[in-house]
């Protein structure tokens, strides 16, 4: 039995809503007139193919314009760790906004803003005390990027502006953000980008070619290729390595034990600065504050953003060092960048409550707790023939798709979409599931949900993907 859906009618993650009704047609009418939306192929929705329109939240649940109710299974892109309809978040805006509209923080400060600096300064790990606000994930990767080029300027290290990072990685969508993305389908057609960027491989234990039955021992030699690429380049000329702690793109690769200590003495002995990408991995989607907690290192940077503010409103950050800090204090010097919006009093606000709220209800502890019991239900998939790979940790996990468990042979690019935008997510969403497949690797299927999610959510997650698999399974893509 061959899949019904032809490539035409695939749509950007294969959701569409059947039950169309006047209110959702409607809407989705609009949107395809004036609406474009991000990272989607517009071309796909017509009058009868309509955009998925959610209209209300409760808790972890959305709801659609037709009433029909989700499961939020990938907290609105890894942002809504709390879940839909917090008063108290409402309450710190409102409040926020009675005090003032907006004031930059180009020359003056405001209380918010000073309050959170404060706060992250206190939850990050080492001397990681500097906070620099932007308005996402991007805006910071673009910041720390810049901000490590001047820095080694200042200390008269003047050639150093490459960049490293690892293949499948997104860090963002801006010219250098993208420049320190390696996924070759955003980057090219932009190319050329901003100059200086070098690739080592993603840590991708799975798909291991060295060290295959010998995690530790693997993750030593995936640390080596970034020593590689440093004395290949020259250690002169390189600025910074990007990392996120878990990697999301390709799917959850969790670093193998002493991999980030290896990195961290790398980066000492070539004067490297080494930046944590953690717009996904921070407040608690890996059960602690910060990567660092959870795998024992401190970087030179840390970037944030997403759940910084459970998804109440926009905010990013760049959390740095005092030792990079340092070289700025001094005279006349400064960091001559940044954006209108950043640390906007009302977000920072917020991000304050989230903090707050996170650290009342003990919800990194709820994270640790059922981390197992998430692990082990992903893990009773594998006896389906599809499942290939199971892997993350905390309310962080990816499974890998396959075609044949045995000998790990992944699905072709068109089997791929065919499998995932085709028939897996639209199944999914039907069922009342909202996740993540992804095709930018070998094919996976994520899932990141709220951080208050509960066993029974857990339960009720997998067995969706419980069903969707084995019907996948029995067909051909
Ligand atoms: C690891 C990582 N870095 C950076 C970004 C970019 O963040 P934003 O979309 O807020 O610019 C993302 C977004 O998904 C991300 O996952």
């Amino acid at each position: 039995m061959g899949c019904e859906m032809t490539t035409d009618q695939i749509f950007t993650d294969g959701v569409t809503v059947e039950n169309h009704k006047q209110a959702s047609h409607e809407y989705s009418e609009r949107a395809r007139r004036h609406l474009w939306l991000q990272m989607s192929r517009m071309g796909a929705y017509d009058e009868s193919h309509e955009i998925p329109i959610i209209v209300r939240g409760e808790g972890t649940r959305v709801y659609d314009a037709n009433g029909k109710e989700y499961f939020d299974g990938i907290s609105g892109l890894f942002t809504n760790a709390l879940g839909h309809g917090r008063p108290e978040m409402a309450e710190a805006a409102t409040k926020a906004w009675g005090e003032m509209a907006f004031f930059p923080i180009w020359t003056y400060a405001h209380p918010n803003a000073i309050a959170l600096a404060e706060k992250l300064a206190s939850l990050a790990p080492g001397d990681l005390n500097r906070v620099f606000f932007t308005t996402g994930g991007a805006e910071a990767n673009e910041s720390a990027w810049k901000l490590a080029r001047q820095y080694h300027k200042l200390r008269g290290d003047s050639d150093r502006y490459k960049v490293i990072s690892r293949d499948i990685a997104y860090h963002g969508t801006t010219m250098g953000a993208l420049t320190i993305t390696s996924l070759e389908g955003y980057r090219e057609p932009f190319q050329p980008l901003v100059p200086g960027a070098v690739k080592v491989p993603a840590v991708n234990f799975y798909r291991a070619t060295e060290h295959a039955d010998d995690f530790e021992a693997f993750g030593l030699w995936s640390a080596h290729h970034i020593e590689e690429a440093i004395l290949r380049e020259g250690p002169e000329t390189v600025a910074a390595v990007f990392l996120e702690p878990v990697q999301n793109a390709g799917g959850c690769f969790t670093p193998p034990p002493g991999y980030w200590q290896a990195v961290r003495e790398i980066c000492d002995k070539y004067g490297v600065i080494l930046v944590s990408d953690e717009v996904i991995c921070a407040f608690g989607r890996l059960g602690t504050w910060f990567g660092g907690q959870k795998y024992d290192y401190v970087p030179d940077i840390i970037t944030a953003a997403k759940g910084i503010t459970a998804g109440y409103a926009p905010l990013g950050a760049m959390i740095v060092s005092d030792r990079l800090a340092e070289p700025f204090q001094d005279g006349d010097t400064s960091f001559p960048h940044g954006f209108t919006w950043a640390g906007h009093p009302m977000s920072t606000a917020v991000a304050l409550a989230s903090i707050g709220i996170l650290e009342r209800e003990h919800v990194l502890e709820n994270v640790q707790a059922n981390e197992g019991y998430f692990r082990e239900s992903l893990n009773s998939l594998r006896d389906l023939p599809i499942v290939g790979d199971v892997r993350g940790t905390g309310y962080f996990w990816g499974v890998e798709l396959v075609k044949n468990q045995e000998t790990r042979e992944t699905f072709g690019d068109k089997e791929a979409e065919h499998l995932l935008r085709g028939f897996i997510s639209p199944e999914m969403f039907k069922r009342g599931l909202i996740c993540r497949s992804d095709d930018r690797g070998d094919p996976v299927v994520q899932l990141a949900p709220p951080l208050i999610s509960t066993r029974e959510d857990i339960d009720f997650m997998v067995g969706i993907l419980r069903d969707v698999f084995t019907d996948a399974a029995g067909r051909r893509f």
